[in-house]
């Protein structure tokens, strides 16, 4: 089995998974295991240290999260952040309280006594803080070495069994030495050493993808999208032979996507790629529906129904590879304990009975990571730097019923848009650009006559792995060109508007 420098422990934080990033980036190997996995399981990894996460509860609250606590006497360095901090008090007999008030933000952090964590940094930093209880009484043998202005046990250890607690969140940007932090962690503290890169994690993906294959067969669905790809790529080099590559044309596609992904697949790739037109089957199950999470139930549920049926007319098909990441699987919240915020359709929206066994290389990782993972197995960059597209298509860029009348105008209007982007060189500078149609009809005045027609949401954002998004700073005259071109040449719609909210508290997508 994989080894692991460092377990982290998820408690549900929304941060979780940057910890393991943050460490990744430094060159250590971070795997991420529900906050209730056995010593066993743990130990299986041989870690050199133990990361406890944030998390949304309350360590005295009756739906508290408790590790194994064997994991406290292993003599393995450990840190505690947030609620992992308040979990190191509360275990060891100190005490945690709710504050009065919830600390959101910035906060200016300085440390009081020379210690291995913050060592080489400068003693006063600026520190993200996210939390509502505090510790109030320190266990003993542990010391305080960093206080800020609303918190007095900022950070605390006991340095001579190396378990070390932080009331901020490292990992986010937002901390100035948040990645020193870690890195002082995994390398002064727990021994770790920087070796770890794409290369050796593609090698361990093929590894365990050929162990687990076996001689069976495996399914992989591709959108043309990034994260389908890599996943091809992966199966690509570990098992050619057992390897059956689909594409669904489930009627949600952009204009001249299923003939752009079998360009990239047939010409490109060299790959045996088998398309399936399901359109009307989709579209038939969406008719008159208008709730975003049942569409999304309905298009998880249709697209194994389509495999299924795929996979009969082929022998000892037993795995279906997916390009889930974490950030899907996180909003998802399938992973430990963080709160559901959607169905993605290849996480949350699959049904429960199904037959296949699921392969999900990318589930580790974020989107720019899988970049990086794409280019080291020889992926175009064409490729790999294509926007993302989600699962369910257009069908979750239409604000109520999806059909035929609906996806045209859609397509007529994303069309435009991406031209714009791409000739004015803002496409490679943006995470992901569309429209929205919002199903919303307005006034307007074409020539001398009224219109009421519909109105279309331009939606274009910045953002390194889609956590987190800000909406693009598009100069004026190429937003004017984008609405006047949509607006003239695409019958039905009269109004554009540009989303200007971040995420959070928005999210990318409308749904
Ligand atoms: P949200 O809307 O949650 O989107 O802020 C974050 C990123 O995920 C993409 N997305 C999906 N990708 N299947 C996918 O493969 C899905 O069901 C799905 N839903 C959202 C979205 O386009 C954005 O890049």
């Amino acid at each position: 089995m994989k080894q692991a420098d460092i377990v982290i422990l998820d408690f549900g934080s929304q941060y979780t998974q940057l910890i393991a990033r943050r460490l990744r980036e430094q060159g250590f190997y971070a795997e991420l295991m529900p906050f209730n996995a056995t010593i066993e399981q743990i130990m299986a990894k041989s870690p050199k240290g133990i990361i406890l996460s944030g998390g949304p509860a309350s360590v005295y609250a009756s739906d508290a999260y408790f590790c194994d606590e064997g994991i406290y006497e292993l003599g393995l360095p450990m840190l505690g952040i947030c609620y992992g901090m308040q979990l190191i008090a509360h275990h060891f007999g100190g005490s945690v309280r709710a504050a009065n008030e919830k600390e959101f933000g910035k906060a200016k952090l300085s440390v009081t006594e020379p210690n291995a964590l913050f060592d080489g940094l400068n003693s006063s930093q600026i520190v993200w803080m996210s939390h509502s209880d505090k510790v109030e009484e320190l266990p003993i043998n542990f010391k305080v070495i960093a206080v800020s202005e609303n918190s007095e046990f900022c950070a605390y250890a006991d340095e001579a069994r190396k378990i070390y607690a932080l009331q901020f969140h490292p990992e986010v940007q937002h901390s100035e030495h948040g990645t020193a932090i870690l890195k002082n962690f995994a390398k002064n503290i727990c021994g770790c050493e920087s070796t770890w890169n794409m290369g050796s994690f593609a090698k361990s993906q093929i590894a365990k993808i050929k162990e687990e294959v076996g001689d069976a067969k495996v399914l992989c669905a591709v959108s043309g999208g990034v994260d389908s790809s890599v996943v091809a790529a992966l199966l690509a080099h570990a098992v050619p032979e057992n390897l059956i590559v689909v594409f669904v044309d489930n009627g949600l596609l952009r204009t001249n996507e299923r003939t752009q992904v079998e360009n990239i697949f047939k010409v490109k790739l060299g790959v045996n790629l088998i398309t399936i037109d399901a359109s009307d089957l989709f579209l038939g199950r969406l008719k008159g529906v208008r709730d975003p999470e049942q569409k999304r139930k309905i298009i998880g549920n249709t697209f194994i129904e389509v495999f299924d049926a795929e996979a009969a007319k082929h022998e000892n098909v037993k795995f279906l590879a997916q390009g889930t990441l974490y950030t899907d699987i996180i909003e998802s919240s399938v992973a430990g304990a963080s709160k559901t915020i959607k169905s993605h359709h290849n996480v949350g929206g699959l049904p429960e009975d199904m037959k296949f066994k699921l392969i999900e290389p990318l589930r580790e990782i974020f989107k720019d990571e899988v970049r990086a993972l794409g280019l080291e197995l020889g992926l175009s960059r064409d490729l790999v730097f294509r926007h993302p597209f989600p699962g369910p298509g257009l069908a979750i860029r239409i604000m109520g019923e999806v059909n035929e009348p609906s996806l045209n105008l859609l397509r007529k209007a994303d069309v435009i848009l991406r031209d714009e982007l791409k000739s004015s060189g803002w496409y490679d500078k943006t995470w992901q650009a569309f429209c929205v149609l919002l199903n919303v009809n307005s006034v307007g005045v074409m020539g001398d006559n009224r219109t009421y027609e519909n109105a279309v949401c331009v939606r274009v954002v910045d953002a390194s792995d889609g956590m987190t998004a800000s909406f693009s700073r598009l100069p004026y005259d190429l937003l004017e060109n984008v609405s006047r071109r949509i607006i003239n040449e695409v019958a039905g719609i009269n109004r554009v508007v540009y989303d200007i909210s971040s995420k959070p508290p928005a999210t990318i997508e409308w749904e």
